[in-house]
């Protein structure tokens, strides 16, 4: 597997702001659920800080990685090692001390377009913590957006944060890139003399400024669908809290998100990366790998889980 590829594989990113809410585990357990269906997939360990899915996958971490993709050592395809599970290929993120502000828009982009050209059908990037622009700008760039949260107060103030940055930062760049950057700005002054408070408060504001602006909203309103998973679920409370967040993403956030499910909270989950095997495949036929299906299922199929 050390070529480019003619068809264009599809890109994920997992990400959602807070550290430890479970993004590694998601992306890889839902790359080893696409693998088992037959589908080629690379998991790209874009989590600049702290990268660790080689650990997870028990590959060695002699390997060369994204920062010598960065460095302009090696490309992209030459990175691509195996990992113990059929169908499924691994990009090790930058072990060693990386600054991960140091990688520039336009290196984002280049990742991107050689990513596009890998032989796989599905690839899924795991970004890392933090709601900063650097990461939110790798998850703006993916076809679905996969956001990890636990159903606790400072993870969902934390995902709040990161979609908010998100979407923020796609209207902007799509102000800017129809030359209306000139009106993106002068909302952004005049948001200070209203009571703004809110992006979807902004958004109006936006909006009113003239037709094409509310074009340019309306089309990255339908292109932005972020993907919630809530993340060790332990009571019905927590597993409705998918449909809160849906609820107040439209109200305060200003778009519209999906509900793609559950994982409960599962005590051998945290046993198995001493195993350096996928949960999945360690318990296929646990409860949590149920959903971890159902999740996946939902990615492919584009639907979200049954409103309770
Ligand atoms: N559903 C679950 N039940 C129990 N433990 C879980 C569950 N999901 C993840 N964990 C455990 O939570 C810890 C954090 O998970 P993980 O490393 O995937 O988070 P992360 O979001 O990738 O963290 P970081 O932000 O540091 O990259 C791990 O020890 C993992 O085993
Ligand atoms: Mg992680």
């Amino acid at each position: 597997m050390n070529a480019y590829y003619q068809k264009r594989p599809e890109i994920w990113a997992v990400g959602g702001g807070k550290g430890g809410t479970g993004k590694s585990f998601v992306t890889s357990n839902i790359a080893t659920c696409l693998a088992a269906q037959g589908k080629r997939t690379v998991i790209i360990d874009a989590d600049f800080g702290g990268a660790n899915l080689h650990t997870l996958f028990g590959v060695s971490k002699s390997q060369k990685s994204l920062a010598d993709f960065f460095a302009k050592k090696a490309s992209l395809p030459e990175l691509i090692v195996d990992t113990q599970i059929k169908n499924l290929y691994l990009i090790v993120g930058p072990i060693r001390y990386f600054e991960p502000e140091s990688i520039k828009y336009a290196q984002k982009i280049k990742l991107f377009n050689h990513v596009k050209r890998l032989r796989a059908d599905v690839i899924i990037m795991d970004l890392g913590s933090g709601t900063h622009f650097n990461i939110v700008d790798t998850f703006l760039l993916a076809d679905k957006k996969i956001v990890v949260t636990l159903p606790q107060i400072t993870a969902l103030e934390n995902m709040f944060s990161f979609l908010n940055n998100g979407f923020y930062r796609c209207l902007h760049r799509a102000f800017v890139d129809n030359k209306l950057g000139y009106v993106f700005k002068n909302a952004v002054e005049e948001k200070a003399g209203y009571e703004i408070g809110n992006l979807r408060q902004f958004i109006g504001l936006l909006r009113k400024k003239s037709d094409e602006a509310g074009e340019i909203i309306d089309d990255e309103l339908a292109r932005y669908m972020v993907n919630i998973i809530i993340n060790q679920a332990k009571t019905t409370k927590d597993i409705s809290l998918g449909n809160q967040v849906r609820s107040l993403c439209i109200k305060y956030l200003g778009f519209k998100a999906n509900y793609l499910g559950y994982i409960e909270q599962d005590d051998t989950i945290p046993q198995t990366i001493n195993r350096q095997q996928p949960y999945l495949q360690v318990y296929p036929k646990s409860r949590c790998a149920t959903k971890i299906e159902k999740i996946t299922t939902n990615l492919l199929d584009n639907k979200q889980m049954r409103v309770q």
